[in-house]
């Protein structure tokens, strides 16, 4: 966010207050006792957002809490920022472009969208046509099976939003979606299709990656070697390097732009999975979910704006608390990759150890995302956030409104996911019979390996739940394309909110560049067995599995 200088968050004011707050206040904070204080924190903590309700109150926060960290949004520069990328500037410093993936989800004539009509009016031309083509392979009966062939951006949004909106799907296609260069993934899916039954979408930003145009390669073998004779009329080609693709041999291709990042293009043509599996209507509405967001994040006021009371929670549980990581717990089997789709969204862009001028940064960014649906990961792991030496914030995720009809089950869903909650909050002491009343010790959950450090005898041992371990609780009303818009849209600013508190860029990924390369370097030595010039560990396993190759 070069366009914006501001200072360094550790050396702000905001910055020293939390620091004392925290010493003071924040490390013992016991939430339970902070219920019994204020009968009016559920109320204060809770926001509502365009599809979306959060209920931020078990969190280790109070109301100076989040005083100190608003003031040190706005020391930062927070609506500076947030207004750059609003207004076009090209905030992604290190790649020099803008950062416009909100433009896609525009109407027309948006104000939002006043300082780039031109981009806008070719994102509406873009997302007509794509449509139109959306529509058309919907009312195509002869094609039965979509192949989606990408990886990363290109991949896990349009697949995660797919799954959970396949209440809203088409009957008579089936969506496949294949990423990784392992042959076992794509030879799965082949398997059991038929050329002339097939589309496959050939998704890439850049067109370019390695993973990607394997896959692509061998999915036109195939079709060939199966007797398809239509390459134009069974591939297509989602990207912003519309000429590879001509070259590559697909006729039918949708672009996008450079200001459209791969982690934030679900919207863009890479969408188009998305599209043809709820219809043009469908994909209307996801957009108009989103852009209510949008709108929410662009001109809510900080203290009720429910990205960045998002965004200023990760900064203070990851630099004050010094939580290093975030689980998320979807109550919804169509969730089931929502998890895998926000790690690459924070992790990738919040990834980073150096701030926008190439500075190492003294304090942490990122934590690790991860999580399964409820309530599988409950049997799984729970047991360690319920009792494990370290605090890992949860996110639950839950939907009012099932979209199925078998008796029972959404009772009992919703009920455990209330009660996980609940009891990660409450606690229970071993010997006592019901969950501690307000004035129990805290439990020291702040600090990591908090148990273990202080070591002795727990009261009530292995059945003692220390409680007062953090959580926020979403609820969406029901899973439709508007709400699941607007939630992927309030994930996305929730990260710029941290990024741009941390002065990184968290719109590039270069991080990601070093593993490719040596890729390459190593993939001919397993056939040469060549091992001049590698470390001892990788020359032997270049010698070990080489031999299979
Ligand atoms: O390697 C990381 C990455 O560049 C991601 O940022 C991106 O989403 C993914 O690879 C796929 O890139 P592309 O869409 O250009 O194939």
């Amino acid at each position: 966010m070069a366009a914006t200088p501001s200072p360094r968050c550790d050396r702000t004011p905001a910055w020293a207050a939390l620091q004392a707050h925290f010493d003071a206040a924040g490390r013992g904070f016991d939430l339970r006792e902070a219920f019994a204080a204020d009968a009016g924190r559920a109320t204060a903590f809770a926001q509502e957002a365009p599809y979306v309700f959060a209920d931020l109150s078990k969190n280790l926060l109070d109301a100076r809490t989040e005083q100190l960290l608003l003031q040190l949004a706005r020391e930062c520069g927070l609506e500076a920022k947030r207004d750059a990328m609003f207004a076009g500037e090209h905030i992604n410093a290190t790649e020099d472009r803008a950062v416009m993936h909100w433009l896609l989800r525009c109407p027309p004539g948006a104000a939002s969208a006043a300082a780039v009509p031109a981009e806008l009016a070719q994102v509406h031309e873009t997302l007509g046509a794509m449509l139109a083509y959306a529509e058309k392979v919907r009312a195509d009966h002869t094609i039965t099976d979509v192949v989606n062939i990408g990886i990363g951006g290109s991949d896990l949004g349009p697949q995660m939003a797919v799954q959970a909106l396949a209440e809203f799907a088409a009957p008579g296609k089936h969506f496949h979606f294949v990423s990784n260069v392992d042959g076992h993934e794509l030879d799965a899916v082949l398997e059991d299709l038929a050329p002339e039954h097939t589309l496959f979408l050939i998704a890439s930003k850049t067109f370019t990656t390695a993973e990607t145009m394997a896959n692509a390669q061998s999915a036109k073998r195939w079709y060939a070697q199966s007797g398809g004779n239509d390459i134009a009329g069974h591939f297509a080609a989602l990207t912003t390097n519309v000429e590879a693709a001509r070259a590559f041999g697909i006729e039918t291709t949708f672009g996008f732009w450079d200001w459209v990042g791969g982690r934030y293009s679900m919207w863009s043509a890479i969408g188009l999975p998305i599209a043809l599996a709820i219809g043009a209507e469908g994909f209307r509405a996801f957009l108009a979910g989103a852009h209510a967001m949008d709108e929410h994040f662009r001109t809510a006021p900080l203290a009720s704006n429910l990205p960045v009371r998002l965004g200023l929670l990760d900064v203070w549980y990851r630099n004050f608390h010094r939580f290093t990581s975030r689980s998320i717990a979807p109550y919804h089997a169509a969730l089931r990759r929502l998890p895998a789709y926000l790690q690459q969204l924070e992790m990738e862009s919040n990834g980073k150890q150096v701030d926008l001028a190439g500075q190492r940064l003294p304090y942490g960014t990122s934590p690790v995302l991860w999580g399964e649906p409820g309530t599988n990961g409950q049997h799984a792991y729970f047991q360690m956030l319920h009792q494990g030496t370290d605090v890992v914030p949860l996110e639950f995720i839950a939907v009012h409104e099932p979209g199925h009809t078998l008796e029972g089950h959404h009772a009992k869903l919703l009920a455990n996911c209330i009660a996980q909650a609940q009891a990660l909050m409450v606690g229970k002491q071993g010997d006592a019979a019901g969950p501690p009343q307000g004035g129990a010790a805290p439990s020291g959950g702040s600090e990591p390996h908090a148990v273990g450090e202080r070591g002795g005898q727990i009261a009530g041992g292995h059945r003692n739940f220390p409680g007062n371990r953090p959580s926020s609780f979403f609820v969406l009303e029901r899973l439709t394309p508007e709400a699941l818009g607007a939630f992927i849209a309030m994930h996305e600013h929730r990260v710029f909110v941290s990024g741009a508190l941390w002065g990184i860029n968290s719109f590039d990924q270069w991080g990601v560049e070093l593993g490719k390369v040596l890729a390459k370097d190593v993939e001919p030595r397993l056939a040469s067995g060549d091992i001049a010039g590698l470390d001892q560990s990788t020359a032997a396993l270049v010698r070990r599995l080489g031999r299979m190759v």
